[in-house]
């Protein structure tokens, strides 16, 4: 078969498997199966593939089929213009939270935070890509998950920032000692109850990055209240939260006496972070 023959076919298994965005998962595939760029295919579209190129190609076709999702397949995944390691050790990083790291960027460019605190940093997306942006500043990061720290510092290694982070193991802030003038957390958000509206995907990230509780905001509820004590004077508070949890938790943020609460949209229009700031 040619490489455009096997692009289709790969498609159309896809598409009946009910794999979303078909055409895409396959050329990404095929391209990481023969180790070229994605672009790249379309200058080889009628050359014949030899049968050794095909074979560890029908494993991860039969995989991503199964609902494997892509980055556990590939690798890897981009944010914020870097190449992280993704497994199944921590949250496959989401575009959404890309957003979440330009908004402490913006929110601090006129008194650049020099301390910052990723709380429930998974893969260490959110520490590595702040370290990385703002050169001065001191990044500490912290998760329940020794599994989910080690791929954050083997992230940390690869993108020569292991030095800029410092990771520690820690159940929200319990173990967390002194003030930082920025805490960020993407912590799990959806509900235990709607486990089974989740896609095949989804549930390939680990059960503690996903559920954040029979309601789903209580472990950002439960960060909301202790994170104060460990802000600095005007120091912010930056989250990323589910759908529809922005007004009851911007209620809490005034009830525990946080001020200038604001909500922010993502890209495909849902309220999905809020700011504020404390003291
Ligand atoms: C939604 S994932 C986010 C991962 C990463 N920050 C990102 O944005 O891709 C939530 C993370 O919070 C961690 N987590 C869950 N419960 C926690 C707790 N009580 N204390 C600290 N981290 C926790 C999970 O292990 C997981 O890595």
């Amino acid at each position: 078969m040619t490489l455009l023959e096997v692009l289709q076919s790969t498609t159309a298994y896809f598409t009946k498997r009910k794999v979303e965005s078909a055409r895409l998962n396959a050329e990404h595939l095929l391209a990481h199966a023969l180790g070229r760029k994605r672009i790249d295919l379309y200058l080889e579209f009628e050359r014949e593939l030899a049968e050794g190129e095909l074979a560890p190609l029908r494993k991860l076709v039969r995989r991503r089929g199964q609902g494997e999702p892509l980055q556990h397949l590939l690798g890897t995944v981009e944010f914020c213009g870097r190449t992280f390691i993704s497994d199944n050790r921590a949250l496959i990083p989401r575009p959404e939270t890309e957003e979440l790291v330009e908004l402490i960027i913006q929110s601090t460019i006129d008194q650049k935070p020099s301390t910052i605190l990723d709380v429930g940093t998974g893969s260490g997306v959110i520490a590595l890509s702040l370290a990385a942006k703002l050169p001065d500043a001191e990044v500490h990061a912290v998760d329940i998950s020794d599994e989910a720290l080690a791929l954050a510092r083997e992230n940390a290694a690869r993108l020569g920032l292991a030095e800029r982070v410092e990771f520690g193991r820690s159940d929200l802030l319990a173990q967390v000692d002194g003030a930082f003038d920025c805490i960020v957390a993407n912590l799990p958000y959806v509900a235990a109850t709607d486990r089974a509206t989740l896609s095949r995907e989804v549930l390939h990230d680990p059960a503690t990055a996903v559920f954040g509780g029979e309601r789903g905001d209580e472990m950002i509820r439960a960060l909301i209240v202790t994170a104060a004590p460990h802000l600095t004077r005007g120091g912010l508070l930056a989250l990323e939260i589910g759908l529809g949890q922005a007004n009851a938790l911007s209620a809490l943020l005034t009830e525990a006496k946080y001020r200038d609460i604001s909500q922010r949209q993502d890209f495909a229009g849902v309220t999905r972070f809020l700011l504020a700031r404390y003291g």
